[in-house]
């Protein structure tokens, strides 16, 4: 296993302290104190990959109703099914949607909160990846296609669904939105200019949202979920191949840890499924005191 390098972050918390796959910490499954009952769940890109293991780790923390949305509809369908075999009692809603469109996402958040009337955790998780190739080869609609889902989306969901999220956060004290970003945030390389620059985008985005909204209960942070072979993130990019070493269920589990309770003190942050939370709750006060994990110039 290749270790990405110190800019990464990824070693943050010791190169002792990480994982590959979920574990007891962070396994609703294992461990009651992660159910979230009540709660109502959204996650873009939850047919498949990362989004779709996070949707079943929900369903193992026993939330009222979880949201699926994506553009393929049998994907959807398999993680309903999925679900209702760990939990039958959970409410599952799928929506075709492309998260890029403002009026498709606008009418979803107008249906879930006449439908649902709460929103507890949003889940930015779709993405999209341009071809891995120098700039100047790129194809420009495709560059920007990336943009599209992957920045311009989560603007999207979080503007149109932080009215039902704030009315929410007035009734339960907190509620959450994951960005799904990624190491590729940190790292500058002459083939990932689309996607990198639109995940740092993403963490910046994260931290306008926390500055706006912490203080009325909206806990946002952006992710790192690990190294997973994927649709997205395959084999065939030579220099992602070291990395990808993680289950996708490592991600889901540290998606339901997040949420399970308010961690205000991560407000804003960037954060890694690979980390081990124990240790990472034992670094709070440095990262608070020290304003860690958050985007910033070196001088
Ligand atoms: N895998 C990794 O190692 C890795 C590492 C760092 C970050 N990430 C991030 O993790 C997230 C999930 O990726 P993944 O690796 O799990 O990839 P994946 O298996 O290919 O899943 C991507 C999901 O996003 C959906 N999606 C794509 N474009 C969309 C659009 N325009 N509108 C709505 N949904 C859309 C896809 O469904 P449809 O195509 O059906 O719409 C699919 O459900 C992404 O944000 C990715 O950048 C992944």
């Amino acid at each position: 296993m290749s270790i990405p390098p110190p800019e990464s972050g990824y070693a943050f918390v010791g190169l002792s302290n990480l994982h590959n796959d979920i574990y007891h910490s962070i396994s609703a499954k294992e461990t009651p104190t992660l159910h979230q009952p009540g709660k109502v769940i959204l996650i873009t890109g939850a047919g498949r990959g990362i989004g779709r293991a996070i949707a079943l780790q929900y369903a193992h923390a026993g939330v009222a109703g979880i949201i699926l949305c994506a553009r393929t509809n049998d994907q959807l369908d398999e993680v309903e099914s999925r679900i209702k075999a760990i939990n039958a009692d959970i409410r599952v809603r799928k929506q075709s949607i492309d998260v890029s469109s403002d009026s498709a996402v606008a009418a979803l958040a107008k249906e879930v909160e006449s439908e649902e009337d709460r929103l507890d955790v949003l889940v930015n998780n779709a993405g999209h990846s341009a071809a891995w190739i120098p700039l100047h080869e790129s194809n420009p609609s495709d560059w920007w296609r990336t943009q599209e889902v992957n920045f311009k989306g989560p603007y999207l969901l979080t503007h149109a669904f932080l009215p039902l999220l704030l009315k929410t956060a007035e009734k339960t004290g907190h509620v959450n939105i994951v960005n799904m970003s990624s190491m590729g945030a940190l790292q500058v390389n002459a083939i990932a200019s689309s996607y990198n620059s639109s995940k740092l985008a993403l963490c910046r985005l994260t931290e306008h949202t926390d500055v706006g909204y912490a203080d009325k209960g909206v806990n946002v942070v952006s992710l790192n979920p690990g190294g997973v072979v994927t649709t997205l993130a395959n084999q065939e990019i030579e220099i992602l191949k070291p990395y990808l070493n993680d289950t996708p269920e490592l991600c889901g589990g540290f998606v339901v840890w997040l949420t399970a309770e308010p961690r205000k003190w991560l407000g804003g942050r960037y954060v890694a499924a690979p980390w081990d939370v124990n240790a990472l709750e034992q670094l709070k006060d440095e990262i608070v005191n020290g304003d860690k994990l958050k985007v910033k110039l070196v001088v």
